[in-house]
């Protein structure tokens, strides 16, 4: 784990954050707790308008980018920002970059000096989930360019999913996912322990992506799903594609309320640790099952329990490790199994499933 946190995992957006949104009903009176990752989420919410949000992660790599996507929204226009970014091109973003290192830390002026390649390249592509899923992309590219543009290119679902079943869905589909799908492969050729690590000894990972790929292909339109143009095609073609945060229509809103995050480095549970007793309002927690110990992840919610004031809504990703919440939650939270399922199916991001609720700050409303 320790080589994962000193890299930059995840730089654009693999999970849709209207989920969230949904889950977290925020207000303006509310302070937000949420894992940072790609900071996609972060600026999502930021969207809702709440009081205070706390961008946590343990990777500094993670908030170094999340300071970087800040100063580029708040000292760029929205086109310049795309541009800096990598959704547009241009030659000019080393350049743009020594106008934005004077508004970052010094830990992240350090970092991001020392990154100018990538910086060069368009920082939204350069994660480590981004390049091994583009090097997928350009393979499914090359083998079945045709058809992934007529995929595309559907005039609408129907036509989509027989595309799908006629053509896409075959042996050498099948025998791609397979491939990509085995504990060695993620460990290795992506490096990413949250596709390894704690993934159940049996656990068929070839059939459940097979599965939600098909979900994929039969409940939403490729070319208007952020998440599977940037998995299947490598990146973010066209406005339509482009994960809520990046949209034009909420720069100015998301720029105007900058100042409500702050970046924090640090464990989760150790940040909670360290807040005032319920005085937390709302945690997006993303997947952080997948990247702790059955420990740790207790600890986690006990510090959830602890920092969240009563009433406070919750919402955690599970990607390929379904846990229980723990026990020692089991009589301080209420799930709402009915809206778990909704973003299920509703959620762009497809691969995940979802624990939502409330903290009941001890009621027993099981
Ligand atoms: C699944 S990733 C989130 C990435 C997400 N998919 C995205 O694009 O934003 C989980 C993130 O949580 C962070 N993380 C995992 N466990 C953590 C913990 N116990 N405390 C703080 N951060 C944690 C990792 O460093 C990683 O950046």
């Amino acid at each position: 784990m320790a080589g994962f946190l000193q890299t930059l995992n995840y730089t654009s957006s693999n999970e849709d954050g209207r989920s969230e949104l949904r889950a977290l009903r925020l207000t303006e009176k509310d302070t937000v707790v949420c894992i940072t990752g790609s900071g996609s989420r972060t600026l999502d919410l930021l969207t809702a308008g709440p009081g205070r949000i706390f961008s946590v992660d343990m990777n500094c790599c993670q908030s170094f980018l999340m300071e970087l996507k800040i100063a580029a929204i708040r000292n760029l226009s929205y086109d310049e920002c795309m541009r800096f970014l990598g959704v547009l091109q241009d030659s000019r973003r080393p350049a743009i970059y020594r106008g934005l290192r004077t508004h970052l830390s010094n830990g992240a002026r350090a970092y991001w000096d020392g990154m100018l390649p990538a910086i060069a390249r368009g920082i939204l592509y350069q994660g480590r989930w981004e390049r091994y899923f583009y090097r997928l992309a350009a393979s499914l590219r090359l083998t079945r360019g045709g058809l992934l543009d007529a995929l595309f290119g559907a005039a609408d679902i129907e036509h989509q999913y027989a595309l799908f079943l006629k053509g896409w869905d075959s042996s050498f589909w099948r025998g791609f996912i397979r491939c990509i799908s085995p504990k060695v492969v993620w460990k290795f050729a992506l490096g990413d322990p949250g596709f390894s690590r704690y993934v159940p000894r049996g656990f068929s990972v070839s059939g459940f992506l097979l599965d939600r790929f098909g979900v994929s292909f039969r409940t939403r339109l490729l070319r208007e799903s952020p998440f599977m143009n940037l998995l299947l095609q490598g990146r973010y073609p066209s406005d339509v594609s482009l994960p809520l945060h990046l949209q034009r229509r909420q720069y100015r809103l998301i720029r105007e309320r900058l100042d409500r995050i702050t970046v924090v480095t640090a464990r989760l549970d150790e940040f909670l640790q360290m807040m005032r007793p319920r005085t937390v309002d709302a945690f997006s927690l993303s997947d952080i099952g997948s990247y702790t110990s059955s420990e740790q992840y207790e600890q986690v919610w006990a510090a959830v329990a602890s920092a969240g004031a009563s009433g406070a809504r919750f919402c955690e990703r599970q990607f390929l490790v379904k846990r229980p919440l723990p026990d020692i939650v089991a009589t301080t939270v209420r799930r709402d199994w009915n809206l778990e399922c909704a973003l299920e199916a509703a959620d762009d991001s497809t691969f995940y499933s979802f624990v939502v609720g409330i903290l009941t700050g001890g009621a027993q409303w099981n």
